[in-house]
């Protein structure tokens, strides 16, 4: 009984030990395998070093040519994750930078300078439209509009305010409805519908979450306003 006991441990043990050497070789190997990579791509005759990615302004995809802004922008998710506003690699709006809030989150900025002028939020589902609408009144020809959605943007906007944001460019606004996503990039004064908007609906049989639509994420290069 002891014997058996004895071998059996010894067999595991011997077992153990096989298997942390066998284990500890192939650390070894996989990391020497890559330290000498390194040392093989850095004094191979002919060979450059393999540069890192190139990284555009905002993490676009692309570079934007010269003379244009880039930007990125992402819609609320649900009621849990605010938008993100991104604008020649500054982050205008986010939930880190804690200046968003439920409804209609917007950055106006200086369509000749790219300097930011300000960020707001108006919330759209208990608060008071007629804020939107004078802000909406007051902004400056020649801005930068930058508009995002976060949870409900919607039920207190009325035909006012949406006529307003339509004149900046917006097609989608005349039907964004309870918790759509919507993200937009457009400019008071533009005499054109802008190419930058996304509109999800809020639609139970496509939603993402429960109750609520997928995020939109929408990137692209602003033409800077001449002198
Ligand atoms: C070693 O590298 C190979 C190939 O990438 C991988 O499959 C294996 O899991 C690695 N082994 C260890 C112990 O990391
Ligand atoms: C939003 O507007 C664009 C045109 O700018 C249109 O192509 C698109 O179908 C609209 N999306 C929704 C969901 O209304």
């Amino acid at each position: 009984m002891m014997r058996a006991g004895g071998v059996l441990k010894l067999t595991v043990l011997v077992s153990i030990f096989f298997l942390a050497v066998f284990l500890a070789f192939e650390l070894l190997e996989n990391h020497t395998n890559l330290n000498m990579g390194k040392v093989f791509a850095r004094y191979a005759p002919g060979e450059t070093v393999p540069t890192r990615p190139l990284r555009h302004k905002c993490g676009l995809s692309k570079s934007c040519p010269e003379d244009h802004f880039a930007f990125k922008i992402t819609s609320g998710a649900a009621s849990v994750v605010g938008p993100k506003m991104c604008f020649q690699d500054n982050v205008l709006m986010s939930g880190v930078k804690n200046n968003i809030g439920r409804g209609i989150n917007i950055a106006l900025i200086n369509g000749k300078t790219g300097e930011m002028t300000k960020t707001d939020s108006f919330d759209m589902w208990s608060g008071d439209v007629t804020l939107l609408i004078k802000y909406l009144k007051e902004i400056e020809d020649g801005s930068i509009v930058m508009m995002a959605t976060f949870d409900d943007p919607a039920t207190k906007l009325n035909e006012e305010a949406r006529n307003l944001i339509a004149d900046l460019g917006s097609t989608n606004i005349s039907i964004l409805g309870f918790r759509d996503n919507w993200v937009f990039v457009g400019g008071k004064g533009i005499k054109t519908k802008s190419p930058f908007e996304q509109h999800i609906k809020n639609s139970a049989d496509t939603n993402k979450y429960e109750g609520w639509p997928e995020v939109l994420e929408m990137e692209g290069c602003i033409p800077m306003k001449r002198e």
